[in-house]
């Protein structure tokens, strides 16, 4: 579920009508729904009511700070994958000791940092890893938490740059592997085992690949629970989303249809997945992102041109790939649609941004009501991996962020100043 919604032929988030927000903010403007974020997080938290469960928000989809005030204030944790991360969580208002840190590449000063903030768990992916933080906790005099993060070698079938769960992926440690490197770890005197952890991969659109991880790794918990008294075992995120439907007509919207869609639910997610689970007896950690954050997010943009070459039909908009590099870098999907509802004509479109690379397409040839200059348009499900993967590229800034809540706007980033993106840069000495 989401809350974006046509009222009276206008696209509003939630009571707040886009069209207005970008006249008070300007464009490109990134909008996120407060009331979708919460509710996708307690969809998800009831669905999972039967287990001993914390839900850490995967901030690498949406590090935002009032996106992430939200979801600390319904109780959730973090999955972080840098120091960086770490201290956006303390600046967001979060709680640390709700943390869990993964990563392959763990730095010292990252590894210190989170050792002194308390953080719930390391999720170790090497043991040189485990080995690297076992030596800086005996010289802070702390113990430090840790999960292994087990490479169960399941196919998750998802895009070949987001999955991770098999041998080919430099993910985690490999299944057949894993008893021999608890022992080891168990003896090391500043380690305490305190979990396993896995993730197969990002944007999972059934829940066998989930079931067959989570049947695989079962066994292995249990006997871990047995030797070393872990506490839980963290089934990472994963849980994919609806991008695509179809505008083909005009009539169908996003919201219409995906009800209709055999989406992988949070529901049916939890009835394959709670049955497995519940009988090991652990605490159980998940870190889904895109599934919280995804659907609560869309990227408004203006049509500066409209240009016809040969067949086509360019819309060129004020945002680019820098904005939203998804569809450039994956292929993706995102749907995009007219903040104001029009009778026009679908036409084969080519949204395209102002980079000079042609990669820089929101979409090809997509049949969608024929926009002209000066219109708004809006790309939804851009709430995770958008902003986070934004970069200033071509010297164009930051977009601006706006929470909405009910018939409350607040800019929760503010657009980054021209100058800001050369602070910090400085000629050489010699170039007088
Ligand atoms: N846990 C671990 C260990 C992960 O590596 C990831 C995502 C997650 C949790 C959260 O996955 P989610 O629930 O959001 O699927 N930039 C890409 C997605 C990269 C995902 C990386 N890892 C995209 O735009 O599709």
């Amino acid at each position: 579920m989401h809350h974006f919604r046509y009222v009276r032929g206008r696209l509003y988030c939630e009571g707040v009508s886009v069209e207005s927000l970008t006249k008070q903010h300007g464009s490109p403007l990134y909008i996120y729904s407060a009331k979708t974020l919460t509710d996708n997080f307690n969809r998800l938290h009831t669905a999972l009511s039967p287990l001993n469960h914390l839900i850490c928000f995967a901030m690498k989809s949406n590090s935002n700070l009032g996106v992430m005030r939200t979801l600390a204030d319904l109780g959730g944790g973090f999955d972080t994958v840098s120091g960086g991360e770490i201290q956006r969580v303390i600046a967001a208002g979060g709680n640390p000791r709700k943390c869990v840190f993964a990563g392959v590449g763990k730095t010292e000063d990252e590894i210190v940092f989170a050792l002194r903030k308390g953080i719930y768990c390391f999720n170790v992916e090497s043991e040189p890893e485990l080995e690297r933080i076992n030596r800086i906790a005996g010289k802070l005099k702390k113990i430090a938490p840790v999960a292994i993060r087990v490479n169960p070698n399941v196919d998750a079938k998802t895009h070949k740059k987001i999955t991770t769960g098999t041998y080919d992926n430099k993910f985690g440690i490999a299944f057949e592997k894993i008893a021999g490197v608890y022992a080891r770890a168990a003896k090391l005197k500043h380690i305490r085992l305190r979990g396993l952890q896995m993730h197969i991969g990002s944007q999972l659109t059934q829940v066998k690949p989930f079931a067959d991880a989570v049947r695989k790794v079962a066994p292995l918990a249990a006997k871990l629970k047995t030797k070393h008294n872990i506490e839980f075992l963290s089934i990472g995120g994963g849980i994919g989303i609806i991008y695509e439907d179809a505008l083909a007509s005009g009539q169908a919207t996003w919201w219409e249809r995906k009800e209709n869609r055999d989406l992988l639910t949070p529901e049916k997610y939890a009835e394959t997945l709670v049955p497995l689970l519940q009988p090991l007896g652990l605490k159980v950690l998940l870190e889904p992102g895109r599934f919280i954050s995804g659907n609560a997010g869309i990227l408004v943009s203006r049509v500066e041109y409209v240009k016809r070459t040969g067949k086509k039909y360019f819309a060129i908009v004020d945002a680019a790939m820098n904005d939203l590099i998804r569809p450039a870098f994956y292929e993706s999907f995102h749907e995009i649609v007219p903040v104001k509802q029009t009778k026009n004509r679908p036409i084969a479109t080519d949204v395209v941004g102002g980079i000079c690379e042609t990669g820089d397409t929101f979409c090809k040839d997509r049949p969608i009501p024929r926009v002209e200059e000066g219109d708004l348009v809006a790309m939804l499900s851009a709430g995770a991996y958008g902003f986070v993967m934004a970069g200033t590229y071509n010297t164009r800034p930051m977009p601006t962020e706006v929470l909405v809540n009910g018939k409350k706007s607040a800019v929760v980033r503010k657009r980054q100043k021209v100058k800001d993106i050369w602070a910090g840069e400085a000629t050489a000495p010699w170039q007088k």
